[in-house]
């Protein structure tokens, strides 16, 4: 792809471009005429090269779409710019969700942005706290609901079915699941007009497997793309109803009454966009996976300790999958992992033993804290 046929005039360096982000792929979002986006210049996130895992794990190319970078600091924000534009478009006024977090955080902020009203049902005591903080500053109404996510879910789609007042935010809103696949064009943007070999995410809801591969199936249909890559989606062995599904070759997914998992971002028994989940990973050629929760710890902590990123455990599992795909990628395969979303709002996971760093009186104090941890 040329991208710059002869030398620039100093002049076009300061021309207006349109970044990198949701709206810079304004054509391939259903809206028919003009809109007013309402957005925060969600999308355009880094494509991290991984240096270290690429090189213990033994791949070729290796790459971390680092999707917390985002405004609110998850995927989320890609689908919500589009779905609160549309819901702006057609008048609504109270916009609604449930939400193991980062769509109450996103909902909040971009309902803000837009001057309306957000409710956010979260399951009671189960949501990271900097996901609140979230949701509580951005000045959403937080309702709880006793019991799981997919119960949450189930009273929301309830009474919204029957009050069409409340405009449903979460991803089977199709406008959602929009926003979401830009970040297939952006990857393949990102890689010089290449596909990867391989996109591994975790999935939860199932909403975000489905709108990636609805991206590349796009681009390939439009002659922009020739090939498709596989999809791979990870879940936590605790809450892994596609997975099941996939193993055992249905085609339907059985929901699990008591999903149990740390990251508390995929605990998910009845993911509401199973069957299109089914169809990416199965019509990609690709493959679902479990990890187990102190796989996710690992591979975040390693993620933050060896390649600078600070990811929540949610992000971490197509990190630790990694080790156990090692047998699926050729040699040259590209392999893209998509880390969903900022680790910064999931601290309760991370110990922190404030009380064991050593407490300074004076400049001798540190130098024989140095010399003391070189020693030992
Ligand atoms: N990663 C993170 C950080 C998430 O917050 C979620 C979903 C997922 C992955 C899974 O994505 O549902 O599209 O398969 N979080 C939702 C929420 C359910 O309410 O914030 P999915």
């Amino acid at each position: 792809m040329v991208l710059v046929a002869r030398k620039p005039s100093r002049r076009s360096l300061l021309r207006q471009r349109v970044a990198l982000g949701v709206w810079r792929y304004a054509e391939g979002l259903p809206f028919r005429r003009e809109v007013r986006p309402v957005s925060l210049q969600e999308g355009g996130t880094p494509l991290v090269v991984s240096s270290h895992l690429r090189k213990e794990l033994g791949m070729h190319e290796l790459y971390i779409k680092n999707e917390g970078q985002n405004p609110t600091g998850s995927f989320k924000d890609r689908g919500m710019t589009v779905a609160v534009t549309r819901a702006t478009q057609r008048g609504a006024r109270t916009l609604i969700c449930a939400s193991t977090g980062n769509t109450s955080a996103s909902l909040a902020a971009y309902a803000a942005r837009g001057s309306l009203e957000a409710v956010v049902i979260v399951p009671t005591g189960k949501v990271a706290s900097g996901k609140l903080v979230q949701a509580t500053v951005h000045g959403a109404r937080i309702l709880r609901v006793k019991g799981n996510f997919d119960e949450a879910l189930e009273l929301v789609m309830g009474v919204v079915r029957k009050n069409p007042a409340l405009y449903l935010m979460n991803s089977i809103n199709p406008y959602r699941i929009e926003g979401q696949k830009t970040l297939a064009y952006e990857v393949f943007e990102q890689l010089g007009g290449r596909v990867p070999d391989y996109v591994v995410l975790p999935v939860g809801n199932a909403g975000n497997i489905s709108a990636i591969w609805k991206g590349f199936l796009e681009l390939k249909s439009w002659g922009i793309s020739e090939r498709l890559p596989k999809m791979v989606g990870v879940q936590a062995a605790g809450a892994a109803p596609i997975v099941e599904a996939y193993e055992k070759k249905r085609d339907y997914v059985e929901p699990w009454r008591d999903a149990k998992t740390m990251a508390s971002a995929i605990r998910i028994g009845k993911p509401v966009s199973w069957r299109k989940a089914l169809r990416a990973i199965r019509d990609s050629g690709g493959l679902s996976m479990t990890v187990t929760d102190s796989e996710i710890i690992q591979a975040r902590d390693e993620l933050a300790s060896k390649e600078g990123l600070f990811v929540e455990a949610a992000s971490a599992t197509p990190i630790a999958a990694l080790e156990h795909l090692r047998g699926e990628f050729k040699p040259h395969s590209t392999i893209v992992c998509v880390t969903t979303g900022n680790g910064l709002k999931d601290q309760e996971s991370v110990k922190v033993d404030l009380e064991k760093a050593p407490e300074l009186s004076g400049g001798q104090d540190l130098l024989d804290a140095l010399r003391s941890n070189a020693s030992g």
